[in-house]
């Protein structure tokens, strides 16, 4: 019997036949991502205005937590910032944020939704479905550097402990220190927009693939273990919406540095909803 080819045809770059917008989402997750990457590298840079004490508030900066190294009266970790350890040599001074930026943004970076998003608008590769693209072979994921993305089901775990950390951040936005020193219960816009950014990035976190799994996906029968088929029921509804996360955790993060910029500089008063 003889063979059919069935080997498609080869498009040249960005060669389709669709007539649909197809450019658009890549254009958008292009510009956004570039100017959250912008951002985020100019924040952290700042080592400065990351902590807000304005009327006793408690509000630290999520580009910033956990503050392994801060400033007296800074909620620090470990001690005084800079540490000791830091070379004189260094080009840049020492920023909080340099020793923990990494693991939110290896979580973003290897997450299974932002490389489908970013292998289209920055490599595209392709830059959509049924779009040419610039290579000719397809390696996947399978060899090195990409293989390296696989270590998103590790990165998981400490991801997942930054989402308590700033929770616990949240919480401390509820104390507010008076005059005498003492602290008294309270609610600040910065409170709300502090709690909304945990609760929005734990959408994200645990919305995870890897979470999926790990909770129950790699299991043939969830039919006898009542509860991890719910906590599997949750990460699953998580997950369907996990693009959705994604974006609006990423937006939020942002939006909270900004807001605790504002209110450490004064520029803006941070109103109280409840004292
Ligand atoms: S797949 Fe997106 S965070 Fe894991």
């Amino acid at each position: 019997m003889s063979q059919a080819d069935l080997r498609l045809p080869q498009r040249g770059m960005g060669a389709t036949s669709r007539r649909d917008a197809w450019w658009l989402e890549p254009l958008i997750v292009f510009l956004v991502l570039s100017a959250f990457i912008v951002y985020t590298t100019w924040a952290a840079f700042q080592g400065v205005n990351y902590f807000a004490s304005q009327g006793g508030a408690h509000y630290l900066s999520p580009f910033y937590s956990p503050l392994l190294y801060g400033q007296n009266g800074e909620p620090y970790w470990i001690g005084l910032a800079p540490p000791s350890w830091w070379p004189a040599w260094s080009p840049f001074a020492f920023s909080p944020a340099f020793l923990i930026l990494a693991g939110p943004a290896l979580m973003r970076f290897t997450c299974y939704y932002y490389r489908g998003a970013y292998y289209k608008a920055f490599w595209l590769d392709p830059p959509s479905c049924a779009v040419g693209e610039p290579r000719k072979s397809y390696i996947g994921e399978r060899r090195f550097p990409l293989i390296m993305q696989n270590v998103h089901r590790y990165v998981f775990y400490p991801a997942a402990a930054f989402v308590i950390v700033l929770a616990w951040d949240a919480i401390q936005a509820t104390r507010f220190v008076q005059e005498d020193g003492t602290t008294r219960f309270g609610i600040g816009l910065g409170t709300v927009v502090l709690a909304l950014n945990a609760f929005l990035l734990g959408g994200y976190t645990f919305g995870c693939h890897c979470a999926r799994h790990q909770i129950g996906g790699y299991l043939n029968s969830l039919a006898r273990r009542p509860i991890r088929a719910k906590c599997y029921g949750c990460v699953s509804a998580l997950n369907r919406r996990h693009m959705t996360w994604a974006w609006i955790s990423l937006f939020w993060v942002a939006l909270t540095d900004v807001y605790v910029r504002l209110v450490a500089q004064d520029i803006i008063t941070d109103p109280r909803i409840l004292f």
